[in-house]
């Protein structure tokens, strides 16, 4: 059978500004947090993308109404004219969905989901999704869930989905995380909105914080003290419009492109920066990059503003383990730049991306050798030999971040990406965009 490719560069230097798409977290807890309120509220500048239309296809299954309303074509507009999702909710309470519950590719929605179909008293569930998904480890919120007093069963005893959730009788527990995972506290207090007496999260490392800042911009119930974020049972809220920033680690490939080809100047505006995902900007700095960044405005209660990158020669460094959870997306577009470093990049507190779309730390090792970059590979770490890389292939592994990192890695080189629509996960027009800036056709 013929595998769709796309052949890219060598292209470059890369100039211009540029609005990415919008947050995949803050879009799919948006349409969560809009589908459980009352009345119709609307979400400006949402992703649209694979892992978001599942969210938005699973909550119509559970009774919400979402419209999809483009706005004028264009730049960037006011908030009231631009692209949107309408959302009317079904208050509190969800319909019971008539058949399996499909969350595709998207690791978030069936983690964030099933914490929220916990709490519907009686409500019967299946989740499932893409033979991705269906490997991912699903017992780190299976497990707390049911210690709340969830009914739920699955492949493995509850390890894998797909899963089956018989929804009530919560009861707010106090849970430490073992790892370090945004998708298992954000279940837990979604979950806790349904539960008797309080949920109580304790996160040793911290984690990307958009449900807080979102359920205090829908007024539900939070409080947050150093590692411990608490939520008790919900009244009835009203829906409220927000505005989703551009998404940080979708700017970060044009970040890294930029910092490795000589000549680029690229500035992204619109895009994210809070600082509980933005670790990268701290990595890439010590590494020597000319980078700025600037906060702008607030929406949905997140920082939002510009980054400028300007080529820059970088140097390798050791990195600080406890930045990962504030980078864990960002990984192999660091990969990219450590490749094209001068010496060795150490990146150690891996282990959660052998749980990703792909195993991430087998991925970038297999692309990077591909490239003619020398790297090592161990159970929760990678080090990578800096100094360029070479033409060559770049494989995905059925994973959107994969896919535009090594694209990234070899643009100033050329390269073959196979399934390059693996990147429509969580941008589409990824590859017209990085064209468009590095001025090829
Ligand atoms: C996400 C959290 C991260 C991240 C994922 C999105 C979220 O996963 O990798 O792409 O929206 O909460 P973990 O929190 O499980 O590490």
């Amino acid at each position: 059978m013929d595998r769709p490719y796309l052949d890219l560069g060598p292209c470059g230097p890369l100039r211009g500004v540029l609005r990415v798409p919008g947050d995949k977290s803050v879009t799919h807890r948006g349409l969560m947090l809009l589908a459980l309120s009352q009345g119709e509220g609307r979400l400006f500048y949402p992703l649209k993308a694979g892992d978001t239309l599942s969210t938005a296809r699973v909550l119509r299954a559970l009774g919400a109404e979402i419209l999809e309303e483009k706005g004028p074509e264009g730049a960037r507009l006011a908030r009231e004219e631009g692209p949107h999702f309408r959302v009317r909710g079904q208050g509190l309470r969800l319909k019971e969905p008539e058949d399996v519950l499909d969350c595709g590719n998207a690791g978030t929605l069936l983690r964030l989901i099933l914490g929220i179909l916990a709490g519907q008293e009686g409500l019967f569930a299946v989740l499932t999704g893409d033979a991705s998904l269906r490997r991912r480890p699903m017992g780190r919120v299976v497990e707390p869930l049911r210690a709340m007093g969830a009914s739920i069963d699955g492949r493995e005893g509850g390890k894998k989905a797909p899963l089956a959730v018989r929804g009530g009788g919560l009861k707010g527990v106090s849970y430490t995380l073992p790892v370090p995972s945004a998708q298992v506290k954000s279940a837990l207090l979604l979950a806790g909105l349904f539960a008797e007496g309080v949920t109580e999260v304790v996160e040793p490392v911290p984690t990307r914080d958009h449900t807080e800042r979102l359920f205090r911009h829908f007024g539900l119930p939070l409080e947050a003290e150093g590692p411990r974020v608490r939520t008790r049972r919900a009244e009835p809220f009203p829906a409220r419009d927000l505005t989703v920033p551009g998404d940080f680690s979708s700017a970060a490939f044009f970040l890294v492109a930029a910092l490795l080809t000589p000549g680029s100047e690229v500035t992204v505006e619109g895009v994210g920066l809070n600082p509980t995902r933005t670790g990268l900007l701290k990595v890439l700095r010590e590494m020597g990059a000319d980078l700025e960044w600037q906060v702008v405005e607030g929406e949905a209660g997140e920082p939002v503003g510009w980054i400028r990158a300007r080529y820059s020669p970088l140097k390798g460094v050791s990195v600080d383990p406890g930045l990962i959870p504030l980078m864990v997306d960002e990984v192999p577009v660091l990969a990219a730049a450590a490749a094209w470093a001068e010496g060795e990049t150490y990146i150690p507190g891996l282990s959660e991306l052998r749980v990703k779309e792909s195993d991430r730390v087998a991925a970038i090792a297999h692309n990077l050798r591909a490239l003619g970059v020398g790297v090592e590979e161990g159970p929760d770490w990678l080090r990578i030999q800096g100094g360029g890389v070479k033409p060559g292939e770049v494989e995905p592994f059925h994973d959107h971040r994969i896919a535009m990192a090594f694209a990234v890695a070899a643009l100033p080189v050329g390269v073959r990406i196979w399934e390059p629509h693996w990147a429509e996960i969580s941008y589409p027009g990824f590859f017209q965009d990085l064209k468009r800036l590095c001025g090829a056709s």
